[in-house]
């Protein structure tokens, strides 16, 4: 059984490892994601196995009645494919909602197929490519969905 819960301080050093994982190409340093844990216009939510373990995580910038920004979202390898990441999405979405927010904005990798196949599967449309967003030669996908 999964169960969810809103991040806090002390999954930190969590965050910062997964993130090595997960994506090497741009992982936050501790500073970057302490910073971003004490905003109150970000929310950051984390997936848990039985033994209480972090296995996914998710966080968004909802500044207001404007567009809000996915800022991660990540799975372990291990756990993929159980609609994990949706139900992270999920709940972030619904708090950029309750923030007022009237669409949600994300750049993803261009090349990387299993999370536009998750922001597709959500409604998640393509707009334009960001060329060399992620470093040079990664170029970045934007995709927008809109909230009613
Ligand atoms: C992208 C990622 C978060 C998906 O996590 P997940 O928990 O496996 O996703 P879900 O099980 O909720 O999948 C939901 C839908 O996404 C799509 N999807 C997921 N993995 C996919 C894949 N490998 N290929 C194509 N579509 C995929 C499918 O439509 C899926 O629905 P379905 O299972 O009914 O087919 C995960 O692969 C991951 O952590 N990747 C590395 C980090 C990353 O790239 N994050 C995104 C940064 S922008």
């Amino acid at each position: 059984m999964i169960a969810y819960r809103e991040a806090n301080a002390f999954d930190l050093p969590i965050f910062v490892s997964l993130d090595r994982e997960l994506f090497p190409y741009s992982p936050w340093t501790a500073g970057q994601y302490k910073e971003e844990f004490s905003s109150p216009t970000r929310h950051f939510v984390v997936a848990l196995d039985e033994a209480n373990s972090i296995i996914g995580y998710a966080g968004v910038f909802a500044p207001g009645v404007t567009e809000a920004d996915i800022l991660t979202v990540g799975v372990v390898p291990e756990h993929r494919g159980r609609g994990i990441a949706t139900a992270l999405m999920a709940l972030i979405t619904n708090w950029a909602s309750a923030q007022g927010s009237t669409a949600m904005m994300l750049e993803v990798k261009a090349d990387n197929v299993a999370a536009i196949g998750l922001y597709e599967s959500l409604g998640y449309l393509k707009l334009n490519v960001r060329k060399d967003y992620f470093g040079a030669g990664l170029d970045a996908q934007v995709m927008r969905l809109e909230l009613s």
